[in-house]
């Protein structure tokens, strides 16, 4: 199997990126945020504390975390419900960030996302993917962009889900975010060594879905 790890901050782009290169290269997406931005939705649902370890924990086990992949994408599934259009809101993606950096959530997502590259050609997008997850990936990629153009990006994808958004607001998060997921103890954002660095500021959509694509398909030894 092939494993590519695409790593970078909330809002560089990846999960749009990595859609598209996948469905190229023929590859199954991974979007691992949605699987902490699940086990965020379920502690709001039942009242808990995202930040509070102490109560973290102990639901764990009542958390049923399930993906499906059909050709319009990555659905989630929580405890049996279809949870894929409550996850995208400015509020669960706090408490995903929130709740993974417990390190007892990140050990009980771990086996799922590895199962997932064992068994498919995975193009899986993340916070640790090369560092943690699957550091024997064949290609790791950071992908980054500035925070400003992260926030305007968001904005506008925001927008046309139908959502309000505001620059301002969005860029605060998106900084407390990067603070958040970049200084946890467990697994933070960081480069992996073996890395390649993609800065997509200055990139449009389709020359970094392009950029990827030919790496993969170097290391794979197929011509364009
Ligand atoms: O990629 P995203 O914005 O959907 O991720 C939501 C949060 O989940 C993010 O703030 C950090 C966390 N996350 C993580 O810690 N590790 C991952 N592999 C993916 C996401």
């Amino acid at each position: 199997m092939f494993a590519v790890a695409l790593d970078g901050p909330s809002g560089a782009g990846k999960s749009s990126i990595a859609k598209a290169a996948a469905k190229e290269l023929g590859f199954v997406y991974v979007d691992t945020g949605a699987l902490y931005r699940t086990i965020g939705l379920y502690l709001l649902e039942h009242g808990i504390d995202p930040k509070n370890a102490a109560q973290v924990e102990p639901v764990l086990p009542e958390i049923q975390v399930e993906l499906a992949h059909d050709p319009e994408g990555q659905k989630m599934f929580l405890c049996g419900r279809e949870v894929t259009g409550l996850i995208r809101t400015p509020e669960i993606s706090m408490a995903a960030s929130h709740c993974s950096a417990h390190p007892a959530v990140r050990a009980f997502l771990l086996e799922l996302q590895r199962e997932l590259a064992r068994k498919n050609n995975v193009l899986m997008d993340g916070r640790d993917i090369g560092t943690v997850v699957l550091p024997e990936a064949q290609l790791k990629v950071f992908l980054t962009a500035s925070p400003e153009e992260r926030a305007r990006r968001r904005v506008k994808q925001l927008r046309e889900s139908g959502q309000q958004a505001e620059y301002e607001e969005i860029l605060k998060d998106i900084e407390q975010r990067d603070y958040q997921d970049t200084h946890r103890e467990t697994a933070p954002l960081k480069q992996a060594e073996d890395a390649v660095l993609l800065d997509t500021t200055e990139l449009s959509f389709e020359e970094v879905v392009q950029r990827l694509v030919g790496m993969v398909k170097q290391l794979l030894g197929v011509s364009n």
